[in-house]
């Protein structure tokens, strides 16, 4: 089954970017999602390429392991979080063995605030444009009001939203399958 690793761009036990992410998940059945702690991942430090930590290592198998990459993340300060910038560094690095490098991805951001994280949402395509991965351009998912979104128990209550991650999910797998069959092609 075609998998995807999920890059969640808040550590926030609550984050309702998490939730959306999850609710994608569940609304997309032909792909597997696995969820990658990046609260994990060290800061990257240039000196420590020639001998990474366990932790980087174990980071960079579960992109290498993935098809593709979805990244739900909040925007902080108009940007993409630390947290998740220093993740996709880690990720970045060896220099040309980069584990990101050709990897369809797809971006939702989600934010309380009304522009659903736009800043963060394109702070981000600029990196993967230089990593070469290959990013879903439509739809795109800018998700404002999350607080409005969810009921108490964090469940996702918005039919609207359910039904557009549902179009997002479909298209998602879509843009994976004609990315593999273009490497094919190429090979
Ligand atoms: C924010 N928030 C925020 N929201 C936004 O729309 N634009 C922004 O630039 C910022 N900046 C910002 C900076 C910092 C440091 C924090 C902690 C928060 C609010 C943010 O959207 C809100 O906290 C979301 O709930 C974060 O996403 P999660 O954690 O719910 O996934």
């Amino acid at each position: 089954m075609t998998k995807v690793a999920v890059l969640v761009g808040s550590l926030r036990k609550d984050s309702f970017n998490r939730k959306i992410a999850k609710a994608l998940a569940a609304l997309t059945p032909g792909l597997e999602f696995d969820f990658v702690d990046i609260g994990a991942v060290s800061h990257y430090n240039q000196d420590l390429d020639t001998n990474p930590p366990a932790d980087w290592v174990s980071f960079r198998k579960h992109i290498a392991d993935a098809d593709a990459v979805l990244f739900a993340t909040a925007e902080y300060n108009r940007s993409v979080p630390g947290v998740l910038k220093n993740a996709i560094d880690v990720a970045s690095r060896p220099y040309g063995q980069g584990a990101l490098n050709g990897k369809p991805a797809a971006i939702i951001s989600t934010s309380i605030g009304a522009i659903g994280g736009f800043g963060s949402n394109h702070h981000l395509r600029q990196s993967l444009a230089f990593l070469n991965m290959p990013v879903m351009g439509q739809p795109e998912a800018y998700i404002g009001g999350a607080a409005g979104l969810f009921d108490e128990a964090g469940n996702l209550i918005s039919q609207g939203t359910k039904d557009f991650l549902a179009t997002f999910g479909k298209a998602f797998e879509q843009h994976i399958a004609l990315h593999a069959e273009d490497k094919q092609a190429a090979a």
